[in-house]
This record gives structure tokens, sequence and C-alpha cells, in this order.
């Protein structure tokens, strides 16, 4: 298939570029590179051994978008596109409505205008709220988020069901991700956070390379074994192919819109975690526990038979090899991703 992914230079998106090309699909990118280095295209040449197309387009702008679908004929879109930070979300409500709700506007108008009809959605496991029975089934309403970047993913999970609902034959996988980590194991793809990370995982390479001084524990008093809350960690390449799976499920699905779950379906601790990654590197890392992190549920995972059932798909890597493969990307990476890009290739669509 020929598939634009929007928001492809992203964290989780270059790894879905990589996926699909080893699949044999076609791949454009669109992106603004507003949280993502423009050099992300010269590794993903590098790994894929050709160039990959490129439109540099920032989607709210429903013109230029339109542009791009035209020229870029999809068979279909998966939409990574958007903020994602849930703090900044809180301090910043509009900006998040404003560019995740316009950027999906944007596409799903020049879809319909182009009569493309299947979409990958970027949902997140943060829809099931304060009160979805643990391990979270894809079957639970009514769907509710704490922050405003949460409820752009409640929101747009309704905007896709209505439309699917107007469209019969529309087909839309909604793709509910649990905590994406890892990185490619070549080490030359990974999470690159602009400023102080917000999340464990890149937080902890980060000390790990001396960018920061110690993991703050965000409260050991949790009703969980060692008393630090429990995740889902999903590594990012299994999180790849889990979007081939559902981009090639698609044309079988029985109704036009399906959320997916994309977890491990165990929980981890932030204890065995942090651990995990020390043992990765070879020696202690500094780490200190804290108050508990305003907002932070003490445990849940997810739910993954119906990803299992009806996409054949599963998470295969475990924590060592995420922890192993974080460690090979930020060591080498210590900065994250190059500033500037080596050069343009020459099938590059300018801007
Ligand atoms: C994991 C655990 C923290 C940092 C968030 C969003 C979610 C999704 C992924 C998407 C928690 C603890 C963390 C630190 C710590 N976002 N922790 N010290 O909160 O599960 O999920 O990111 O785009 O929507 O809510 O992920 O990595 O922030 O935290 O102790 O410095 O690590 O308390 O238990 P979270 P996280």
């Amino acid at each position: 298939m020929r598939v634009l992914v929007a928001g492809g230079a992203g964290y989780i998106g270059s790894h879905t570029v990589l996926a699909l090309l080893a699949r044999g699909h076609d791949v454009v990118v669109a992106d603004d590179f507003s949280n993502a280095r423009p050099s992300v295209m010269d590794r993903l040449a590098e790994l894929a051994g050709r160039p990959v197309a490129l439109e540099e387009v920032d989607l709210t702008d429903e013109a230029r978008t339109e542009e791009v679908v035209a020229r870029s004929e999809p068979d279909a879109v998966i939409h990574f596109a958007g903020l994602k930070a849930v703090g900044e979300s809180v301090r910043e409500p509009l900006a998040y409505y404003r560019t995740n709700l316009d950027a999906t506007f944007s596409l799903l108008t020049a879809m319909r205008t182009h009569d493309v009809r299947r979409l990958v959605f970027s949902s997140s496991a943060t829809v099931y709220g304060d009160h979805a029975p643990v391990p979270y089934p894809e079957s639970y309403e009514p769907l509710a988020a704490a922050s405003p970047y949460g409820r752009t993913k409640v929101m747009i999970e309704q905007v896709l069901t209505d439309v699917g609902l107007a469209d019969p034959d529309l087909r839309i996988a909604l793709l509910r991700y649990f905590n994406p980590v890892g990185a490619h194991a070549s080490g030359r793809l990974g999470e690159d956070p602009q400023g102080v990370p917000n999340n464990l995982v890149p937080y902890v390479a980060q000390v790990a390379v001396g960018r920061r001084d110690r993991l703050q524990i965000y409260g050991d008093d949790y009703d969980t074994p060692d008393g630090t809350c429990l995740r889902d960690y999903i590594h990012v390449e299994d999180l790849a192919e889990g979007h081939v799976a559902a981009l090639e499920h698609l044309e079988a699905m029985a109704t036009p819109v399906r959320a997916f779950n994309l977890g491990s379906g165990r929980g981890t601790s932030v204890r065995e975690l942090f651990d995990a990654f020390c043992a990765a590197v070879g020696r202690p890392l500094e780490a200190e526990v804290v108050g508990r992190r305003p907002g932070d549920l003490p445990a849940y995972w997810a739910d993954v038979t119906r990803a299992a059932d009806e996409l054949g798909w599963r998470a295969t890597r475990g924590l060592e090899e995420m922890v192993a493969d974080v460690w090979r990307w930020q060591s080498a990476n210590p900065d994250g991703y190059p500033r500037e890009r080596a050069g343009q290739h020459p099938d590059v669509t300018p801007a």
C-alpha cells in the first residue's frame, strides 16, 4: 500500500516508517518538524537503504494538507501528528485542542476530497480515565481523560466514530498506546525529547549519560508490590509492527471504526524498570524517592486479547530488550539527533 504517514519523523512515526518499508509498503512522510529533527530523515534513508519521500507541512493548514494528499495519492493514512506533553497541555490547552483537532480535520477533509478511506489513528491509554477496570478492555465506556492532551484523544476518537457512522465504507483503526519505550535495534533511531523529559524512560536515559543528576521516583507508597506505580511498557518496534498489522487488517474489519490496545499486557513497576536500566548500563544510577506526582494512577496495563485475536499481533520484546535498546541509542546519541540534515535527497519534495 502507499501510505501517508502524518508525523512520520517523530518517535513512534519514524519507527513505523521503517516497519512499513520492511513490509514492502510505499511511504510518504508528512511532518513540520515542530517536535522532530529533520535529520531523522537522514537516519531513515540510511536504515532503509534509500531516501524516504518527505512533505514538509503544517497539517493544521487545510489547503496545504489537501495539496499533500493530492500529490502523494495514498491508499491509507497513518496519523501520528500532534502535541503530546500532558503537563504542557494543562498550561496551553488551546494550543493542544487547536493543533490536535485541526490537523485531524484537515486530514479527514483531504481524505474525503481524494477518496482515501483507510486511516490508522494514534490514540492513547489515557482515554480510559480513572475508573476503567484493569486490565483495560477496549469495550470500556465512557471514555474520559484527565488532561487536555488526553481529552484531544477522546474527542478525536469521537469525531472518527461519527465520521465512520456517516460513511460505512471508511475503515479506521484507533490504536490506544500504553507506555512506548525502547529504540531501534541499530541505535540510530530513538526518543529525543526537547527540554527536560516528562517521561520515565527518557529521563533515566539522560541520567545514565550524565545530562541529569538523578531520577526522582514519584512515590513509593502506592498499594503495589514494591510501592511504586505499575505501567505497561511497550517496545516502540513492537508498537511499529502493531501499526503495520492494523493497516493490513483494515480491509477485513467488519465495522468502520474499531479500537485496539497496543501494550504488552503486563505491569512493570518504576523500580523494576529503573533496576533493569542500571543492569543494562552496568553500574548503579542515582535515584531518590520524592512525593507522588499529581494525577498518576497506581497501576494499569492493557487487555491485549483483541489485538491478538483480530490483528494477529502481540508484543514480543521484553523489558531487558527495551532498556538495552534505549541505552544503545542514548549512549551513541547523548544529545539526540544532529541538528542539521546531512543533505537533501533528490526525490524529497520541497516545502
Ligand atoms: C511512568 C511512571 C511516574 C517520571 C504518560 C501520559 C500518557 C502517555 C505516556 C503520551 C509513573 C513515574 C515518571 C519521573 C517517575 N502519553 N515517573 N519519575 O504518566 O504513565 O503516561 O506518558 O503521549 O498519556 O500520561 O508515563 O513515563 O511519565 O511515567 O517516577 O521522572 O514513572 O510516576 O508511575 P505515564 P511516565
